[in-house]
């Protein structure tokens, strides 16, 4: 065949392929304060569900999924608009956090023998990446693409050396696939060209009721985790590993949120912000598990969450103000939560800990980290 006709036919079948049902458009969102363009993406897939993404922060800021009914809610926290989530409101709503996601100790690490200073945007410590130009703050570059029955945006973004205080020119990927088994894939890869620290996650707070209805404390969560890493009183990981048996932390027969969260209140944590060490058996490396499952048995809508990743962050909204976000609704305290896929948190001053995380990447390796959000209905 000539191969302008092998084209020809090729183009035909690519066409076939993209079924009505995996669909994906591009928006214009707005411009930051700093005049940089954003683009909106909206995925859907042939149930109809809707995955809203935004390039500022390559964030999650829409999820549409229905009820035992059918009836369609938004089910994440987020803002009409750019400045909204330029504003003081946003606490990490859906984005991609890092370069090193949740807390690292007195802001400093020491990697191959040499300190590096980070922001000091947590009390004494670091967290989600620092002040100006963590992650979550900047433009990424969004594709679009439509293959296979899937629908998706591969964002990209290289940090320079030394951005936020971190070593290494990091060139990294964040991928969110929309299945028609309403599972949301998101793919992170990064390199670097310098020994440096990494541990990407999305910040996503859901309420599955639809974002904005007033608490999380009548979700039932099931957690895969026989331990969690015990905090210091600036929420700093001891470096140890303490079972949940017998403690409020014990998630292992699904349970609501709110039961035993009283008595945490009086923790720094303020509630539930604790790491799970995730059950992984036999798993190898790169293997996915399944870490948690969230359901509201109102709506009857469920979450489940599978990573390749040691550990998750579950953070039960504590620090939310009752701010106003997506159609003016408000997001008070305790009314989302957070299940962040990670490695241990404050990895880089427990290099070389037994039992604890590596969070290392070195030129010439590549960082990776996958993380489903699968959505369904329980009757
Ligand atoms: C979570 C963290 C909380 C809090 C929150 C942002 O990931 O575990 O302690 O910092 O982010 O407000």
């Amino acid at each position: 065949m000539r191969r302008s006709a092998m084209l020809l036919v090729s183009l035909a079948l690519g066409l076939c392929v993209q079924t009505a049902s995996a669909k994906v458009t591009e928006s214009d969102f707005g411009k930051t304060k700093a005049g940089v363009e954003v683009k909106k993406f909206e995925l859907t897939n042939k149930n109809g569900m809707k995955v809203r993404l935004s390039s500022r922060g390559a964030a999650l800021i829409g999820v549409d999924v229905p009820d035992r009914d059918g009836k369609v809610a938004d089910v994440v926290f987020g803002f009409d608009d750019v400045a909204g989530y330029e504003s003081d409101a946003n606490d990490y709503f859906g984005c991609t956090t890092g370069r090193y996601a949740n807390r690292i100790a007195k802001a400093k690490f020491t990697l191959d023998g040499k300190e590096y200073k980070l922001a000091a945007n947590n009390g004494v410590n670091h967290l989600h990446g620092g002040k100006t130009e963590s992650l979550d703050k900047v433009v990424w570059t969004g594709v679009p693409f439509e293959k296979d029955g899937v629908s998706g945006v591969k964002f990209s973004y290289t940090s320079p050396d030394g951005q936020e205080g971190y070593p290494g020119k990091q060139d990294m990927t964040v991928t969110f696939t929309l299945n028609d088994k309403n599972e949301l894939k998101i793919d992170y890869s990064a390199k670097s060209d310098k020994p440096t620290v990494i541990n990407l996650t999305n910040h996503a707070y859901f309420n599955l009721g639809g974002a904005g209805s007033p608490t999380i404390n009548d979700h039932v969560l099931k957690l895969n985790a026989d331990n969690y890493t015990p905090v210091d009183d600036t929420l700093i990981t001891t470096g140890e590993k303490a079972p949940v048996e017998g403690t409020p932390l014990d998630f292992r027969t699904p349970t609501a949120i709110g039961k035993r969260v009283d008595e945490l209140t009086k923790t720094s944590a303020l509630g539930y912000d604790h790491n799970f060490v995730i059950n992984r058996g036999d798993a190898g490396e790169g293997e996915l598990v399944e870490a948690a499952k969230l359901v509201d048995p109102k709506s009857g809508r469920t979450l489940t969450v599978i990573t390749d990743q040691p550990g998750i962050q579950f953070y039960g909204g504590n620090f939310l103000k009752g701010n106003k976000g997506k159609g003016g609704k408000t997001y008070g305290h305790r009314s989302a939560c957070c299940l962040e896929t990670q490695v241990f948190p404050d990895s880089p001053n427990k290099q070389g800990l037994e039992g604890w995380t590596d969070c290392v990447l070195r030129p010439g390796d590549e960082y990776k980290h996958s993380c489903i959000y699968a959505f369904g209905v329980e009757k």
